[in-house]
């Protein structure tokens, strides 16, 4: 992909603006970066907090022929920011469903994909990573428990335009035909007991696949469930 960098200092959040710009036309393959934002959107109606400079706060443009490509792409940005925590700070950081980086039980990065319908018929997928990669440290004593940071994993200076661009050649370098297989290989979630919070609703239950259209499944006492949006606590 010719991938098209704009890196800005500070804006509302880079995922909106992707949006505004996809829908006046902007190309395939635009990123937009941002070393802070006023208003980062987060799963689920959420705000992304995140000090300036802190973070890789970024979005990719795909287009897509159907609401598939949603998934797919969201699903490969997580699996190359993933391959980019280990190329360039040689940490591990393993998948949480739906597209949550954890390094151990803390997350280093989360994921939120938002779309626009275009002219052409075709679907603009806008896939926006936060990926905490040079907090200072020592983190807030209420975020410590549940957040982590490359550079407090690593314990040296983690660099965002070398992990930009090392998740960029993995977008570039991916297997699409694989992508399915891969990630329910690096699906941390499959195979453990997890409790899913829902609006009104909370399922407990072993997570036993997950469908290429993203769907978890969920074997709890009465049956199989299929779940599509929910935060997931993984329990054991
Ligand atoms: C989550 O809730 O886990 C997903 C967080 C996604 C945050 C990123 S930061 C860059 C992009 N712009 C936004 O407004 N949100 C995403």
């Amino acid at each position: 992909m010719a991938w098209i960098v704009q890196w800005e200092e500070e804006t509302g959040s880079t995922n909106a603006d992707l949006l505004a710009a996809a829908r006046l036309g902007a190309a395939p393959g635009t990123v937009l970066v941002a070393d802070h934002q006023t208003a980062g959107r987060g799963r689920l109606g959420r705000r992304w907090e995140a000090p300036p400079g802190s973070s890789l706060l970024a979005s990719l443009l795909f287009h897509s022929a159907s609401s598939e490509g949603l998934h797919r792409h969201t699903q490969a940005v997580a699996l190359a920011a993933a391959e980019a925590c280990r190329n360039v700070a040689r940490v591990d950081a393993v998948l949480k469903w739906p597209n949550d980086l954890l390094v151990g039980s803390r997350k280093v990065a989360g994921v939120l994909a938002e779309t626009a319908p275009l002219p052409s018929g075709a679907l603009a997928v806008v896939v926006g990573i936060g990926l905490n990669v040079s907090w200072p440290a020592p983190l807030p004593p209420d975020l410590a428990p549940t957040m982590t940071a490359l550079n407090i994993e690593a314990g040296r200076d983690v660099d965002r335009a070398e992990v930009l661009r090392a998740m960029l050649d993995a977008l570039d370098s991916l297997d699409w035909a694989q992508l399915h297989s891969r990630y329910r290989a690096e699906l941390d979630t499959l195979g453990r007991t997890v409790r899913v919070e829902r609006v009104g609703e909370v399922l407990e239950g072993a997570a036993v696949d997950v469908k290429v259209d993203g769907t978890l499944v969920v074997r709890t006492r009465s049956g199989d469930r299929e779940v599509t949006t929910g935060d997931v606590v993984h329990l054991r």
